[in-house]
């Protein structure tokens, strides 16, 4: 991959000073959130949409790629974390908050995420929000991990931004240990940052 630069007023920032490597400059982002936003307004016209935020990961794609929806649509925020059951060691994702809108039965669904792994999170995600009536439930994920897939999980995502190899990613939303999410690109950290 070409190397990816650093936007100007991020240089010489701590947290970029913990970057080893960018994948995903905030121009290349913006390029590609905006096709996604063209391909969703086409697809989704004449349609109920309502765009569903993963929290916290997806907010920064979300409140970019709202702006290239250029169709009516309404927006909410959904929360799950991974749950990790001691007796089983069978990780599954937990829903810890549900949405404002309660009666969802009227509405088209777009979940937007980050980034797309195990995929556990949506395949609970999509099930949930199919078994409270949506009229149908689609995914738009900004990176896709598909070496990751756990092969217990169904679901296929109709929106991908790009695809990752399998490491772990920062920025843009992304965090490692709660930081790096304000970094305007997607990069990978320095390894001594990761085994701290
Ligand atoms: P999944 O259920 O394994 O697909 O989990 C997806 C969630 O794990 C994402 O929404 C992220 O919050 C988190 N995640 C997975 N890979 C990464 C990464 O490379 N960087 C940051 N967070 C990640
Ligand atoms: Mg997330």
């Amino acid at each position: 991959m070409a190397k990816e630069t650093v936007t100007e007023r991020f240089a010489g920032s701590a947290l970029t000073n913990d970057i080893l490597e960018i994948f995903f400059s905030e121009s290349r982002l913006d390029e590609i959130v905006a096709t996604l936003g063209r391909q969703i307004s086409a697809d989704f016209a004449g349609k109920n949409l309502l765009l569903i935020s993963v929290l916290k990961g997806s907010v920064v794609f979300m409140s970019d790629l709202l702006r290239h929806i250029t169709i009516p649509c309404k927006i909410d925020f959904i929360s799950s974390s991974i749950y990790k059951n001691k007796t089983t060691a069978q990780p599954r994702p937990e829903i810890t908050d549900i949405l404002q809108y309660d009666d969802i039965s009227m509405f088209d669904i777009l979940i937007v995420e980050d980034i797309l792994d195990t995929g556990r999170t949506l395949q609970a995600l999509s099930e949930f929000l199919m078994e409270k009536g949506a009229q149908s439930v689609t995914i738009c994920t900004l990176l896709d991990k598909p070496e990751r897939r756990d092969p217990n999980t169904t679901i296929k995502p109709t929106y991908v931004g790009a695809q990752v190899a399998n490491e772990f990613v920062v920025g843009y939303g992304l965090d490692f240990d709660e930081k790096y999410r304000n970094l305007p690109f997607i990069g990978i950290l320095k390894p001594d940052i990761y085994r701290q």
